[in-house]
């Protein structure tokens, strides 16, 4: 027989936000064995995953108190602050010796400063934002784009291996935002350009699903922006990725371009665009509703 300190404890993990990304990954980790502690500011959200054997803490600093490992992964850069540094914040709580997982889509600035505080407290930060929608969540098929200390790797691994398929090191902290970044402007502008298409097609009489038969059928067409482009056509505008933070993810790209002395003439437009559908209340809705962005009166 195996003696009790030779079985192996799975880490405590806590994570702070459990939304369309956040919860089904808090879900996926349970399931593998970790013991897993939930936050969320709209607790009835956190609630719903304890039949999942999670708990629910009603501060984020309860939820960080004897964590192992911390994954934030909040709407952007104000609201994991806000988690961490705010008055019930989680940073100051937060065991010495625990990992910090910055996976939200926050940015250049954010993860540079977030990076700072953790710093601060000689906390070890990996920065590791995730591709993949809501569906590659629940089924644990999330592609991680993970950057940080090459000594933080093995500690994290069985982590990640939970809720994705694969994950990607990039480089020091930092390397993964500025990967998530230029792969979420690809994604604004094949969204755009589908968007686009669609609507063309059916200004010049044709029926759009022809148009998306035939992108499907060439090299032209990325299975995303045919997806998008459908679910456009069949006005399919339940979220799976918010158009709010579609837009939220176009403009860090653009400001971190603009820190570079760059100019992204595409994204800079698609900033503009898809803020106006935010303005008209689009932002809660998919980011296929970017088709709003061309049909008349851009509404
Ligand atoms: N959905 C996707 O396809 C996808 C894919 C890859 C990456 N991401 C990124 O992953 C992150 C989470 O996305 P999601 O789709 O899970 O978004 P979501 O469903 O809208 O969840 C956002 C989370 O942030 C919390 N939040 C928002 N504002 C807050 C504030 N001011 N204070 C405290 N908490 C706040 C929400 O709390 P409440 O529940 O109280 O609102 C919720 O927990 C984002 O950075 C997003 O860009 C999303």
């Amino acid at each position: 027989m195996q003696s009790a300190s030779k079985v192996p404890v799975m880490p405590s993990i806590t994570v702070l936000g459990t939304g369309r990304m956040g919860a089904p990954i808090a879900r996926n980790l349970a399931r593998a064995g970790f013991d897993v502690t939930v936050w969320n500011r709209t607790v009835e959200k956190a609630q719903a995953l304890q039949d999942d054997g999670i708990a629910v803490a009603l501060t984020p600093a309860q939820a960080v108190a004897g964590a192992e490992v911390l994954v934030t992964m909040l709407a952007d850069g104000p609201s994991t602050e806000e988690a961490m540094l705010g008055d019930t914040g989680g940073l100051g709580a937060l065991p010495a010796e625990a990992i910090w997982i910055q996976m939200g889509t926050i940015g250049m600035d954010w993860t540079r400063r977030l990076a700072a505080r953790a710093a601060e407290r000689t906390l070890a930060f990996v920065d590791a934002p995730v591709s993949g929608s809501d569906g590659p969540a629940r089924d644990a098929q999330l592609l991680i784009l993970a950057s940080g200390a090459d000594e933080l790797r093995e500690r994290v691994e069985p982590l990640f291996a939970a809720v994705g398929r694969r994950t990607l090191w990039v480089g020091p902290a930092g390397a993964g935002s500025a990967l998530k970044l230029a792969l979420n402007s690809w994604l604004a502008a094949i969204t755009q350009a589908a968007a686009e298409g669609v609507t063309l097609a059916q200004a010049l009489g044709l029926d759009p699903r022809v148009f998306t038969h035939t992108l499907a059928d060439l090299p032209l067409g990325a299975p995303y922006a045919v997806a998008k482009a459908n679910a456009m056509i069949e006005r399919q505008f339940e979220p799976g990725f918010a158009l709010a933070l579609a837009h939220k993810d176009v403009a860090l790209a653009v400001a971190a371009a603009t820190d570079k002395g760059l100019q992204l003439p595409v994204a800079a437009v698609i900033d503009a665009v898809w803020g106006e559908a935010i303005a008209h209340g689009h932002g809660a809705q998919d980011v296929a509703a970017a088709v709003m962005t061309v049909e008349r009166g851009g509404d």
